[in-house]
């Protein structure tokens, strides 16, 4: 049985004042019966993790290298050394701004796990690209180029986010959502097992909120969701975690 995982993304937003949306996300989703997750940027993790209730900290990217000359840069081991559990990988706005490619991705995936981080990693299609009905193959590419041999349940979260849903308020309809995540199954346990493929999650992201968290839950293979906008306020964020 996988456990639902509901897991922000803060992109870049988030200053020291807004630590108190964690306290108050620690103390409405105490009982949460999901992980909680929330990825704010880099300066703000070790206070998430500092607070030390139920909602975890991560990360929105790491460096392929464990240390070096990368001025600006951060890598895996620093992100776990400063209280990262999980770190997401290969989103589509960093793949679109950064020019981060599958094997780019592959290799910070690689680099997450010898950290000990569990890597969310980010697939998903264009409007053109879905329009032009190449969603399956651009999602089986990704999948098969971002991610590193020697996956498990335990070290991978999938994340499907279709690039076209990202902070737009349009979602797929659940009959597309189940498509995809049927298929990132599929290909997940061909390539590793069907152990290995059924244990891990695959969250959906791209304009998830309060209003459609249920029915998208709903979805078989849905294992959570991977949420920017509606994070930010631990209330919003808190329903999510209640539906899941
Ligand atoms: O990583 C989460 C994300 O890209 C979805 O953003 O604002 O549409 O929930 P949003």
């Amino acid at each position: 049985m996988r456990r639902k995982l509901a897991a922000g993304n803060w992109k870049m937003n988030g200053l020291q004042a807004n630590l108190s949306e964690v306290r108050t996300l620690n103390e409405l989703a105490k009982d949460a019966q999901c992980d909680v997750l929330l990825c704010p940027p880099a300066p703000l993790i070790g206070a998430i993790a500092a607070e030390g209730g139920v909602v975890k900290a991560g990360a929105q990217d790491c460096h392929t290298a464990v240390s070096g000359a990368h001025t600006g840069e951060i890598s895996a081991e620093m992100l776990a050394d400063a209280g990262a559990k999980y770190v997401i990988l290969g989103h589509s706005e960093r793949r679109a701004d950064m020019g981060e490619t599958d094997t780019i991705v592959r290799d910070k995936t690689q680099a997450a796990w010898t950290a000990g981080l569990v890597a969310i990693v980010c697939v998903g299609e264009t409007l053109d690209q879905r329009e032009a009905a190449n969603t399956l193959d651009i999602i089986g590419g990704q999948l098969a180029g971002s991610i590193p041999d020697g996956a498990s349940g335990l070290n991978l979260v999938v994340a499907y986010e279709p690039v076209w849903a990202i902070g737009t308020g349009l979602t797929p309809t659940t009959d597309q959502i189940g498509e995809v995540h049927d298929f990132i199954r599929t290909r997940l346990e061909r390539r590793f097992g069907t152990g290995v493929g059924r244990s891990t999650r695959i969250l959906y992201g791209g304009s998830m909120n309060p209003k459609n968290v249920t029915e998208i839950a709903a979805v078989s293979n849905v294992d959570g969701g991977l949420v920017g906008g509606a994070s930010l306020k631990a209330a919003d964020f808190n329903v999510i975690v209640q539906a899941l």
